[in-house]
């Protein structure tokens, strides 16, 4: 609980300025979808692209997060509310370091990206549905989990004994079962050219 003791301070520096030395927008890509669907490859292929154009960027990925600052939270409900609530708000202060912040985590529960998406303003917020079927994961299964998941190792395994809620109105749609890598990153490129934040290239 925050102290009411604790007042904000107003830096100098504005996210404006920070970002504009950078010549981009700020925002956060959040890649969200199941195990598997290709969200770290696809946010990974991406930032090296964008690196590759000059831009400036962050990728924050479910798996390293949880080594770390999150290495004290499971799979519960209630620990991946928390999850995405720190992660959250680190993308945001990335994204105030006037960066191209690119989150891939399941974040499986609409409540939780809607707070995320909230914590930001309105542009800054670009919603990445992984929508790569289920059998396509299964049948991926690069770490071995949803074998241990449907043998019942596992519990709690999204898509299996937990629940993915898919987004309403994401602003980007990708299925890397049709989809190559390149034509991905392509549509997400030309999302952020088309609203104007990074420059055409
Ligand atoms: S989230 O649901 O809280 O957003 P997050 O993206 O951080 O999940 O972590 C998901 C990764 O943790 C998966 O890619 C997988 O490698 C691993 N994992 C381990 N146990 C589970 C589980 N029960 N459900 C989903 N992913 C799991």
């Amino acid at each position: 609980m925050k102290d009411e003791n604790v007042v904000w301070h107003q830096h100098e520096l504005s996210k404006f300025v920070r970002a504009k030395q950078k010549k981009q927008k700020p925002c956060i890509l959040w890649f969200t979808g199941l195990s598997g669907s290709g969200k770290s490859t696809i946010a990974g292929a991406l930032e090296q692209r964008l690196y590759d154009l000059g831009h400036h960027t962050y990728l924050l990925d479910g798996d390293n997060v949880r080594h770390g600052l999150n290495k004290d939270l499971g799979f519960s409900d209630a620990d991946r509310v928390e999850n995405i609530r720190r992660i959250g708000e680190v993308s945001k202060l990335f994204c105030d370091a006037g960066l191209l912040v690119m989150s891939a985590f399941i974040s499986p529960f609409r409540e939780d990206r809607q707070m995320v998406r909230e914590l930001v303003e309105g542009s800054e917020f670009v919603e990445v549905f992984m929508d790569t079927p289920l059998e396509e994961c299964e049948r991926r299964d690069p770490k071995g989990l949803y074998k241990k998941a449907r043998s019942g190792e596992i519990r709690n395994f999204t898509g299996i004994d937990s629940t993915y809620e898919r987004p309403e109105s994401p602003e980007i749609v990708l299925n890397t079962a049709l989809q190559s890598v390149d034509e991905a990153v392509n549509k997400i490129i030309d999302y952020l050219e088309t609203h104007q934040i990074i420059a055409e290239g």
